[in-house]
């Protein structure tokens, strides 16, 4: 059970004290890496970008395909050179064993390349390029059946060349389970991950064996996904819902979620789209593939056909909401999927604020006061903005005004303000430093990542809001 004092579930608090709304805090990304490390969860560094020279290295060679990695505790397969057989297995002989070899699962492709080692990266980084999603799976579906055909066994496994005439010989095999559950269970980077995220992660894997759904669903605890706050977390493919603030309290969330994985349907050929809406949209993240706006928008859509499902009949059947996998038939845990009781809803009604301008409106005075602020590229170019009352540094530099150009290209803002990136680094000099609120112990994590960082001036620019006595204020801008 849990060990921390955070109440399970509670909502996600800022900085201002309101709560933040969870939908649209997925990152962005296409597709996900496992790394099969054979280790627990307990034995993880803090920082596996900084202490793993093989997720580092995988990391960066697959970044440009928008692919994110991460570890699980699932072992490798052994594979030798010896295993690697096909019809161009004599070139195995040219492949020097050097440097570790771990699998790794590729989603929602739902694939597994096995024993891969450095020097395949970049020809993996290449042929996932000339692999989009949706595409790679039926390749190897084809593949694998003209290898049983010529060896004349069966198999999941086909041995490939990633870039053709290269030499680097790579099994790859079809996963068995066709969906999956991702479960951030990383302690030592956020105890919070590892004590409710641990303790989900035991639960989604007892139902799962008790159930008899050991084919068709696989429970992965992996490191590090973003968002500790939200822990636990949860990643669900082939659909690639993401979900947080979910009970380990009691086995309804793990529940909802085994439920909502399985009736998302899994991969039989190519990665399907799911035809469902998710079904704990209170607690729903985002989805792989969208960006925030995107995410909000779907969120809405959503809330808007509940509210017309509701309000259209009483005899309107609820497809979206499955019953649980231990009622009785007949009973169904959603007699009431309660628009009023969602704590972090968007009224599409009203003109309540969403999550972006609900950022800027969460500062000291109101959002028509104004200060000046001046922006200081490293090259010395300067940009005088009048800046609202509680805005975040984030939110003046990706106001696509023209007047900002200059500012919107020198900070990147890559993860939105989910504090991942590190890539809204900025320098605030005293005496405007001291006016700030601390950087708080999340702010501090991220900042570890920030090139050029200074220990006195550095800050990120999405936890930074404007307060009426930054007038005048110079925000230096990073080259990096
Ligand atoms: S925008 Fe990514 S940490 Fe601030």
């Amino acid at each position: 059970m849990s060990t921390t004092n955070t109440p399970a579930s509670s909502p996600a608090v800022d900085k201002a004290g309101e709560e933040e709304p969870i939908q649209g805090s997925a990152p962005v990304y296409d597709r996900h890496i496992l790394i099969c490390t054979g280790v627990p969860a307990k034995g993880w560094a803090k920082k596996p970008e900084l202490s793993d020279p093989y997720l580092n290295l995988l990391s960066t060679a697959v970044r440009s395909q928008g692919v994110n990695v991460n570890w699980t505790d699932e072992p490798s397969q052994q594979l030798h050179k010896d295993d690697i057989k096909g019809p161009i297995s004599a070139a195995a002989e040219q492949i020097p064993s050097t440097g570790p070899r771990h699998d790794l699962v590729l989603f929602p492709d739902n694939v597994k390349f096995l024993g891969l080692r450095y020097e395949a990266f970049k020809d993996l980084s290449r042929y996932l390029a000339q692999h989009p999603t949706g595409t790679l799976r039926p390749t190897l579906e084809k593949l694998i059946s003209e290898q049983q055909n010529q060896q004349n066994r069966e198999s999941r496994t086909a041995t490939l060349e990633l870039v053709p005439g290269s030499g680097e010989l790579v099994n790859v095999e079809l996963v068995q389970e066709p969906s999956a559950v991702l479960v951030c269970v990383h302690g030592s980077r956020d105890c919070r991950c590892g004590d409710r995220g641990g303790e989900f992660y035991r639960i989604l894997k007892d139902m799962v064996q008790m159930t008899g759904l050991t084919n068709s669903v696989k429970i992965y605890g992996v490191s590090h996904i973003g968002g500790h706050k939200y822990a636990p977390n949860t990643i669900m493919y082939p659909s690639g819902d993401w979900h947080g603030n979910l009970s380990e309290l009691d086995s309804e969330d793990a529940q909802q979620i085994l439920f909502d994985t399985l009736g998302s349907g899994g991969i039989a050929g190519g990665v399907r789209e799911r035809a469902s809406d998710p079904v704990m949209i209170e607690k729903w993240r985002g989805r792989r593939g969208l960006n925030k706006e995107e995410q909000l928008k779907l969120y809405q859509q959503i809330l808007e056909k509940r509210r017309q499902r509701s309000g259209a009949t009483t005899t309107t059947t609820n497809q979206d909401q499955p019953k649980s996998l231990f009622s009785a038939p007949g009973e169904d845990l959603y007699e009431d999927d309660g628009l009023k009781e969602l704590p972090n809803a968007i009224s599409v009604e009203s003109n309540k604020p969403t999550p972006e301008n609900s950022a800027t409106s969460a500062g000291t005075g109101s959002d028509t006061q104004k200060v000046k602020i001046v922006f200081e590229t490293y090259q010395k170019v300067r940009t005088e903005i009048e800046a609202k009352i509680g805005e975040r540094i984030l939110d003046i530099v990706k106001d696509k005004d023209p007047s900002r150009h200059a500012v919107y290209q020198a900070l990147e803002c890559t993860c939105g303000g989910q504090l991942e990136c590190a890539t809204c680094h900025v320098y605030i000099e005293p005496p405007y430093s001291a006016r700030l609120p601390a950087v708080t112990d999340a702010e501090e994590d991220m900042l570890e990542y920030a090139v050029g960082r200074n220990e006195k001036t550095s800050r990120l620019g999405c936890q930074v809001r404007v307060q009426p006595d930054l007038e005048g204020m110079v925000i230096k801008l990073p080259q990096y």
